[in-house]
């Protein structure tokens, strides 16, 4: 008998980065679950990965940000003890200034980047700790990394925002799951071609940079989790070296600001003269 063959959820697999990484996971022999809304695309992509990789392919039509889609998703990933990977990458941008954006956009924005990631991974996570193997993908962006930089990208707060939970959120359970046998990676694109920035191609905009295929960035994502990455970012070279820099960062941030159990100086002085903010 040949060995049952692993099984991926992809989310957000009828287009773009989702729909380059079934394929190659096809191809890599998995079966797949693959959600997203568009059905047709879904159906279409489940029949040409089972005539071109003999894959099993089982197509979940969803939307990510409803409760009542979520429920159901998460209801199928709890149930299956044969899930080995698990990946988030359903979103879309929901770009602009905050104090004008409709509050619906916002809601769903946080929804299919934060908290259903959030829930499919905890549905997924107890059997595969019970089985000692398995890995979750969060595919979030480089402008995880933007908070404070003015890069003329305005109205990301929420997208940003919401993609640095992702980085956090798999960097602090990659730790937690050390000895468990499951892994955790989230992956940070930079500008990927796909329809993320709308039906007509970015490439030969004016002033648009050279972009990364949406194959890449799977090939990044496939290659990353063989190579045990906890974050893997498709177009940096020395992804590792500038990571293990940030968090020596983040580490003299967090000793210094725990170290004395004083207020700063600078607060401490605001209080002696009175100032209060208006
Ligand atoms: N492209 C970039 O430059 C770039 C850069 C950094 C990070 N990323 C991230 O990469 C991930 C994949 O994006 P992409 O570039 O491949 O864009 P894409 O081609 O637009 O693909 C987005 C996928 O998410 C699905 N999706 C969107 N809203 C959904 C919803 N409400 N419920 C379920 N599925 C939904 C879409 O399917 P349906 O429309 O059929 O639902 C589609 O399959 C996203 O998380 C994005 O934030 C992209």
């Amino acid at each position: 008998m040949p060995a049952p063959r692993p099984l991926a959820l992809v989310t957000g697999a009828s287009s773009g980065i989702g729909r380059a990484l079934a394929g190659l996971l096809a191809r890599d022999g998995y079966d797949l679950i693959v959600v997203a809304r568009r059905r047709d695309r879904l159906e279409a992509l489940a029949a040409e990965l089972a005539s071109a990789a003999g894959a099993a392919v089982e197509v979940a039509a969803a939307d990510l940000t409803e409760a009542v889609d979520v429920a159901l998703v998460t209801a199928r990933v709890a149930a299956e003890t044969r899930l080995s990977l698990l990946v988030n990458n359903a979103g879309f941008s929901g770009y602009g200034p905050f104090a004008e954006l409709d509050p619906d956009v916002m809601r769903r924005a946080i929804a299919i980047h934060v908290t259903t990631p959030a829930t499919l991974i905890r549905a997924a996570l107890p059997a595969m700790i019970a089985r000692g193997a398995g890995a979750i993908v969060n595919v979030s962006s480089l402008l995880s990394l933007s908070g404070p930089l003015r890069i003329g990208m305005a109205g990301r707060a929420t997208y940003a925002g919401a993609k640095s939970f992702q980085l956090v959120f798999i960097q602090a359970l990659a730790a937690e799951l050390e000895g468990t046998g499951v892994r955790a990676m989230v992956c940070l694109p930079g500008m990927v071609e796909s329809e993320f920035h709308g039906s007509r191609p970015l490439a030969g905009r004016p002033g648009m940079p050279p972009l990364m295929s949406s194959e890449d960035c799977a090939r990044a994502i496939v290659a990353g989790l063989a190579l045990g990455e906890v974050v893997c970012v498709p177009g940096l070279d020395d992804a590792a070296a500038v990571f293990d820099q940030l968090r020596d960062l983040q580490q003299a941030t967090l000793a210094g600001g725990n170290r004395s159990g004083r207020l700063a100086a600078r607060y401490a002085g605001g209080r002696e003269s009175g100032e209060s903010p208006r």
